[in-house]
């Protein structure tokens, strides 16, 4: 059972809550360095991405320098360090893709939405990405929208597949 490690790492307001639910998750582990990764899985599953304090706090726990899980969570992809929006877009740039124009895509998703590819958006409802490949080669260039893909990707079918949202960003 995990103590409140008030000596080690001070509650503010603001990261009171983070660090209630991480305690939470942490319960949950033996305190070794093995169990990093599933420890980060399931904090981001609880807070939807791991904040400073809940990478420092998981350090503490685990007994490994906090750089040491500062470089696990920025190495795997998986592993989100800022908030993600209500809904993941991502365009692939994976060479089938790139070849028909994703890049194009790209530029007027990034317009439409009003942020760079890895942001996202002021209200929170969309995260823009990049990806490697899809795996739907065939219908490139391609995009996912959470789990709906859209393939034959043009500039011009980015407002339709963003709907109203498009019309809202500037
Ligand atoms: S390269 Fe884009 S889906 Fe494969």
């Amino acid at each position: 059972m995990a103590d409140t490690g008030t000596k080690q790492r001070k509650a503010t307001p603001q990261n009171t809550g983070i660090i209630e639910r991480v305690d939470k998750v942490l319960a949950a582990y033996t305190r070794e360095k093995a169990n990093l990764i599933p420890i980060l899985q399931q904090v981001q599953s609880v807070l939807g991405y791991l904040p400073e304090e809940a990478l420092k706090r998981i350090a503490w726990y685990a007994g490994t320098p906090e750089s040491n899980v500062f470089g696990i969570a920025t190495f795997y992809a998986q592993f989100k360090l800022t908030p993600q929006g209500k809904k993941i877009i991502r365009i692939c740039c994976g060479t089938a893709c790139h070849v028909r124009g994703s890049e194009k895509v790209l530029d007027e998703m990034e317009k439409q939405l009003g942020v760079k590819a890895g942001e996202t958006t002021a209200d929170m409802e969309y995260t823009l990405e990049t990806v490697a490949c899809i795996g739907a080669c065939a219908l490139a260039p391609t995009m996912t929208i959470d789990n709906d893909t859209y393939g034959k990707m043009t500039p011009k079918r980015v407002a339709e597949v963003l709907g109203d949202k498009s019309n809202t960003a500037s």
